[in-house]
């Protein structure tokens, strides 16, 4: 999911992605392209046997979005990085008493509810990762920011299986980042939603954090009103392509 940036490169390798899909995955270091830079990326990729680059464009440059389509890349996601400063909050609502953090016997259905809960996102709409690798990437997720943060859940409990998470974590100091969040669909439109971001923006303010983000995809509708029902304000958007390399370079 992340890798070593190495900004004198115009890609970064992905071990993490790589190891999890089998294949080799980069990101393109920058955020515009021209003419020459497209070229460079195309060979850097090639010299590094990469599979599939990301590339998160910025939106506002049209010639990148002209080049990305002429060079091969395929559109995949438009994302929103939401934020929400906690700052000059003089009370945050209460997150409801059956918000909890998650423990270890919570991890299988947790990890099975991710499964299925994050169509939007842009590993499942390109059909070069295959369905079922999207869905245990998710289910990954959980498990592994249960290892390495935090993940509140809803419910659970034997026999009930659990009707929601959330995932937190302290990045860079005093800004908190929710990673996932979802609801079981049985229990969608009943407040869940509402009261796990609450919950999230409850442990964010014990752990000092003065601001949180979050992001979404253009596409998903009920994440942006969920957030922007909590306060949470669009601090930047991403135009999102993949480009596909033959297996052989
Ligand atoms: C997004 C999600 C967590 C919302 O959970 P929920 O329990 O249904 O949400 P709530 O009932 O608490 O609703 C809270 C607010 O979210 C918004 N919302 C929730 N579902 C919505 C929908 N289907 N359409 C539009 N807005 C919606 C509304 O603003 C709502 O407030 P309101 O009812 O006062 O208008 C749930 O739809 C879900 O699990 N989706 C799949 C996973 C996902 O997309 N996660 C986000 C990206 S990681």
């Amino acid at each position: 999911m992340s890798g070593a940036s190495s900004h004198d490169q115009p890609g970064t390798f992905l071990p993490w992605d790589t190891d999890f899909f089998g294949f080799r995955v980069g990101r393109a270091n920058a955020t515009t392209l021209t003419r020459t830079s497209l070229d460079e990326v195309l060979q850097w990729c090639r010299a590094e046997r990469i599979r599939c680059l990301y590339f998160a464009a910025d939106r506002e440059a049209p010639e990148t979005l002209a080049l990305a389509a002429t060079g091969g890349f395929q559109f995949v996601d438009v994302r929103l990085d939401l934020s929400l400063s906690l700052g000059n909050r003089p009370a945050l609502p209460a997150a409801g008493p059956s918000i909890r953090p998650a423990q270890p016997d919570d991890i299988p259905p947790l990890a099975a509810l991710a499964r299925h809960s994050h169509r939007d996102s842009r590993f499942f709409k390109d059909p070069g990762f295959p369905s079922s690798q999207a869905e245990e990437l998710y289910a990954e997720w959980i498990r592994r920011d249960y290892r390495q943060h935090t993940v509140l859940t809803a419910g659970g409990g034997l026999p009930a299986a659990p009707s929601g998470y959330v995932t937190c974590q302290v990045s860079g100091g005093q800004r908190g980042r929710i990673g996932l969040i979802a609801v079981a669909p049985a229990q969608q439109g009943r407040g869940l939603g509402r009261a796990l971001v609450n919950a999230a923006l409850q442990w964010f303010h014990s752990a000092k954090c003065t601001e949180v983000r979050v992001a979404t995809q253009a596409s998903n509708v009920a994440a942006q009103r969920l957030y922007q029902a909590a306060g949470f304000r669009t601090a930047e958007s991403s135009v999102w392509f993949h480009r596909w390399f033959p297996s052989s370079v």
